[in-house]
């Protein structure tokens, strides 16, 4: 049973992209709490960030033949603009958690529309590298809720 967490654009320089923003936790920092606590459940994660939306799509392709079961994705500046990686999702119709480390919704206008959300089984934002945790939390349950 694998998982996929797919970072868009931008968030590879997370740590020192806007941290009064996007907090001071790098990627790396955040996929190995993400690896760890999947590694105790005994599941494997997939983590892949791209600055490319094609990439991004591709990834999400091969989704439905690795073994994946859910994605955690914060699509970065994709939210708001990919009809096609919002396609991809629709396409593979794995279920997924849409994450923002920021609040979108307390940014500019152009922040609060998300091609995604109305895919999504939910939407995490504005807790920071918490929300990434909380969704790997809530796919876990998906998967295997508790008691079966
Ligand atoms: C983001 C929010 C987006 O609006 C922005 O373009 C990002 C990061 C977040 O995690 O808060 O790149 O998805």
């Amino acid at each position: 049973m694998t998982i996929l967490v797919l970072h868009g654009p931008n968030l590879n320089l997370l740590g020192t992209r806007e941290p009064e923003v996007y907090g001071s936790t790098t990627l790396a920092e955040i996929d190995a709490d993400l690896m760890k606590i999947a590694a105790d459940r005994g599941v494997k994660l997939n983590s892949f960030q791209s600055n490319h939306e094609g990439a991004l799509i591709d990834r999400v392709q091969a989704a439905r033949d690795d073994g994946t079961r859910y994605i955690v994705i914060n699509p970065g500046g994709y939210t708001h603009t990919s009809v096609a990686l919002r396609d991809a999702l629709a396409a593979v119709a794995l279920p997924f958690v849409e994450v923002h480390l920021s609040n979108v919704h307390k940014r500019e206008d152009f922040r609060r529309h998300s091609y995604f959300s109305e895919l999504a089984d939910g939407v995490i934002c504005g807790l920071g590298a918490t929300g990434y945790r909380l969704a790997l939390l809530y796919a876990l349950e998906r998967l295997a809720p508790p008691g079966q």
